[in-house]
């Protein structure tokens, strides 16, 4: 009389388990490439049990593939990048980067902290893009697989020594990226420094929701959760105006496509060639709020983006020529992906205004990014 009970309960324990175990199962690992001086770069590949796919390697904290289905379970490579290490260390624009010390610009290369001025590579025109020349997305981090109740992940880590690329103070960087079964992937960033620094870390990767680098991003719909933006002058450098996107191309508090408005003659989209500014997210409340959600109607996915953090930085891809043959030979043309970084106001350390990135000894700085990838019911 107990047996359908005992079976049932034998069932589930064995169903858990298997859960358990695919949950669990750890991190696919091999070598992705050398270095020029002989140094492995390795490859983790994340799973989940609906067949999403997130790969990065320990050159650059890189993410290389991101793999989801559309509306159809069709899977597709959705995020932009090389087929190997060559390409990302020849010609990459950030391709699926971590970004740091300092994601973004420092006007002119510098900025004074306690009475000292710091001086950085201007990488971008007069100005520091993304921790100059060999930012923490030209690095080789140490990673191991990580395991958490919400599925499996790879830790990165590295240490920034003191006076690298100008900043002060030893970091030690830790980010992780965890795939979760809920078809998340969740960013971590932590950092500890001995001296007060700068810190303001990203991740760069280029959407194309349409998969396999197909077609550009105009006909996206985007929703950016933000009344508000820092406006640039022409090295794309905030003013430290916190201005009102109501009635400008910059309002995408409704969903709309990224093709809409790119092309209408306002200064700000002149300065950027396009997309290229922080918005300042509405932030009813504190820990993640959503950021941004994404959707392409053709495929169906959808990604949306929760964050801590305070800002956005919408790329609509301007700087893509056609000149970058990526995966599987694709050619990355005009506006054919667009980065959503988020990330703290661009060129904080010198505006007072703007909340602060300055890191001290016995602080730990701790942000957390989630995109959450789905298909149109
Ligand atoms: C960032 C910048 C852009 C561009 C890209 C890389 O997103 O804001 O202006 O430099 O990186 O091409």
């Amino acid at each position: 009389m107990m047996r359908p009970a005992w079976f049932a309960s034998v069932a589930l324990c064995l169903l858990a388990a298997c859960t358990l175990r695919e949950v669990r199962q750890p991190p696919a690992r091999r070598i992705f490439g050398r270095l020029p001086d002989g140094r492995p770069v390795e490859e983790f590949t994340l799973t989940n049990p609906h067949g999403i796919e997130v790969r990065a390697i320990t050159y650059g904290g890189i993410i290389t593939v991101i793999r989801t289905p559309d509306r159809s379970g069709n899977l597709a490579d959705i995020v932009f990048g090389f087929d190997s290490l060559q390409g990302y260390l020849e010609h990459s624009p950030y391709f699926g980067a971590i970004v740091g010390r300092f994601a973004n610009r420092i006007a002119q290369g510098q900025f004074t902290l306690d009475g000292v001025t710091y001086h950085l590579a201007r990488n971008n025109g007069p100005n520091s893009l993304h921790g100059g020349l060999r930012g923490f997305d030209k690095v080789l981090w140490t990673a191991e697989p990580l395991h958490s109740d919400s599925g499996a992940g790879v830790a990165f880590h590295y240490r920034s020594p003191d006076g690298e690329e100008g900043y002060p103070g030893n970091v030690d960087v830790r980010v992780t990226y965890t795939l979760a079964t809920r078809d998340e992937l969740v960013v971590d960033y932590t950092a500890t420094t001995d001296k007060p620094t700068p810190i303001n870390l990203s991740q760069h990767t280029y959407w194309n929701l349409h998969g396999d680098g197909k077609g550009d991003i105009l006909d996206h719909v985007l929703t950016l959760d933000a009344s508000a933006y820092t406006p640039v002058d022409s090295t794309l450098i905030p003013t430290g105006e916190i201005a009102a996107v109501a009635g400008t191309p910059f309002d995408f508090r409704l969903p709309t496509a990224v093709g809409a408005r790119i092309e209408r003659a306002n200064q700000q989209l002149r300065f950027g060639k396009g997309y290229d500014h922080n918005w300042v997210l509405d932030r009813p409340a504190g820990g993640l709020v959503r950021a941004a959600r994404l959707v392409d109607s053709t495929s169906g996915r959808t990604l949306e983006i929760n964050t801590t953090e305070p800002g956005i930085q919408f790329y609509s891809g301007n700087f893509l020529d056609g000149t970058i043959t990526g995966k599987r030979g694709g050619v990355y043309g005009h506006r054919a992906a667009l980065c959503l970084e988020t990330q703290h106001f661009p060129d904080s350390p010198n505006h007072p205004n703007f909340p602060s990135t300055i890191l001290g000894p016995g602080d730990t700085y701790h942000t957390r990014t989630v995109f959450a990838f789905g298909v149109l019911p």
